[in-house]
C-alpha cells in the first residue's frame, strides 16, 4: 500500500494552483495526520478504497471537535474531475462524521473558488466571511467564506 501522506502530497501537488496559496506543505499535512481527531478519506477513480494496484486519485481531510467536524482539504486529481468524485467524497465524509457524533460540518473556502457550487449542491450554506484570510502569491488578499451543513 502506498503511504497515505505520499498519496495526499502527490494529488495536492497537481490539484492546487499555487497562485491561491491554498495547498498545505508536507509538514503541515503530516502534523495534522498525527492528531487523533484528523480523519482521511481516499478514493480511487472507481470510487473504491485504494490498494497498491489501484491508487487513490482524490482525498478529503477533516478535523473533528465535539459535535462538529471541519473539512480541512479536499482535492480530486485534475485527470479525474467532473466525474462525481468530489460529491462522493463529501457524501462519505458526512456519513462518517455523523457516525463520529457530529451534528454540523464546516469548511472555509477562498471567495472565488468554483468549488462553491459543489458545496452548495450537497447542502452547505454560507454562514460567514473572514476578511483578507488568504494571501495570494502576488501579495494581494482574498476573503474566506465559511460554509456549514447540518447533519
Ligand atoms: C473542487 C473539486 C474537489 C471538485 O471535484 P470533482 O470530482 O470535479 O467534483 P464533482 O465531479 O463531484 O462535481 C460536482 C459538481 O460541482 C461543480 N463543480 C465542481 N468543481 C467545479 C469547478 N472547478 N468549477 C465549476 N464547477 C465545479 C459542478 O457543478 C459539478 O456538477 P456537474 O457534474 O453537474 O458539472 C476539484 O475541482 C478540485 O480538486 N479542485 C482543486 C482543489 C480545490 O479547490 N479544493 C477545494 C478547496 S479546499
Amino acid at each position: 500500500m502506498i503511504d497515505p501522506l505520499d498519496t495526499i502530497m502527490a494529488i495536492m501537488g497537481e490539484s492546487f494552483d499555487p497562485v491561491w496559496g491554498e495547498a498545505w506543505n508536507r509538514a503541515q499535512v503530516a502534523s495534522s495526520m498525527d492528531m487523533p481527531t484528523t480523519h482521511l478519506a481516499l478514493l480511487t477513480a472507481d470510487c473504491l478504497p485504494p490498494t497498491s494496484r489501484n491508487p487513490a486519485v482524490c482525498f478529503a481531510l477533516t478535523r473533528a471537535a465535539p459535535g462538529e467536524e471541519e473539512l480541512l482539504l479536499i482535492a480530486v486529481h485534475p485527470d479525474h474531475r467532473k466525474n462525481g468524485l468530489g460529491t462522493r467524497l463529501l457524501t462519505l465524509l458526512a456519513e462518517d462524521a455523523r457516525g463520529r457524533g457530529a451534528e454540523r460540518l464546516f469548511l472555509e473556502m477562498r471567495e472565488n473558488n468554483p468549488a462553491a457550487s459543489l458545496y452548495r449542491s450537497v447542502g452547505y450554506k454560507p454562514i460567514g466571511r473572514r476578511h483578507a484570510y488568504y494571501k495570494l502569491s502576488d501579495g494581494s488578499r482574498l476573503d474566506a467564506i465559511t460554509f456549514a451543513k447540518k447533519l
